[in-house]
């Protein structure tokens, strides 16, 4: 019998399904909403409507038409700014990731009973840091991302130090668990219940960067994509990108 973890937080090893991904990371558009006097961010963003039943396994998976990012007030910079974000480009699949997020989800906390429709947005980001300017990879501080689940997981770190994960129960406290994720780990976090941050990242040679997925799981019923998803497939991808059991 498995037992369920209580803690509203983990440390995942997806390993090689993450790190091949660094591809992607070569081609990301400009986020031009960061705060200058940094290293910059670059970063694309892929959204999905999924399904996952908890009682058979099934999964699926299908691509929507990227629409500008709303946070609202969980980001206290930009959250009320429609942030027109780069999609990924049309040959991207992280459904693989996606389930994986679903299968590491249900092991640790049961969504049996819950509702089978999700919203997944998969953020590429990277973190840029160039001779003295440090890369910031959370303009905003400490926060929730107002998601249900949350995976943040490390792609690539090249020539960087720093970018040290936090995880708080309040956002006013001090953090109780820190790590530097190593590329092919990530952290899978409870979003509802705790606090996130990551420190800068400091170039250890010319320029360096930190290349990371964060991967937010909304309950379809939170309304976050704004339209009916069967209205805003992506062009190209099939109504069940993957489905497995
Ligand atoms: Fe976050």
């Amino acid at each position: 019998m498995t037992t369920k973890l209580t803690r509203k937080f983990d440390i995942l090893e997806p390993g090689s399904l993450l790190t091949d991904f660094s591809p992607l990371f070569e081609n990301l558009g400009p986020d031009v909403y960061h705060p200058a006097q940094t290293g910059g961010r670059s970063r694309r963003l892929a959204q999905h409507y999924a399904t996952f039943d908890p009682k058979t396994g099934k999964i699926s998976v299908t691509r929507l038409v990227t629409q500008p990012f709303l946070q609202g007030d969980y980001n206290k910079l930009t959250g009320h700014l429609e942030r027109p974000i780069e999609p990924t480009l049309p040959d991207t699949d992280l459904s693989r990731f996606i389930e994986y997020g679903f299968k590491s989800i249900q092991e640790r906390w049961p969504l049996d009973g819950r509702e089978n429709e999700w919203l997944v947005n998969c953020h590429l980001i990277r973190t840029h840091a160039k001779g003295k300017q440090e890369g910031v990879p959370v303009p905003e501080g400490i926060h929730r991302d107002g998601v249900d689940y949350l995976i943040m997981g490390s792609v690539r770190r090249q020539d960087v130090s720093g970018g040290v994960s936090y995880i708080y129960d309040h956002v006013d406290g001090d953090p109780f668990f820190e790590t530097t994720l190593t590329p092919g780990q990530a952290i899978l976090i409870d979003d509802e219940s705790l606090f996130h941050m990551a420190s800068p990242v400091t170039a250890t040679k010319d320029e360096g960067h930190r290349d990371m997925i964060l991967m937010g799981f909304h309950f379809w019923s939170r309304n976050h994509y704004r339209f009916d998803w069967k209205d805003h497939i992506y062009a190209g991808s099939r109504e069940e990108a993957l489905v497995s059991e």
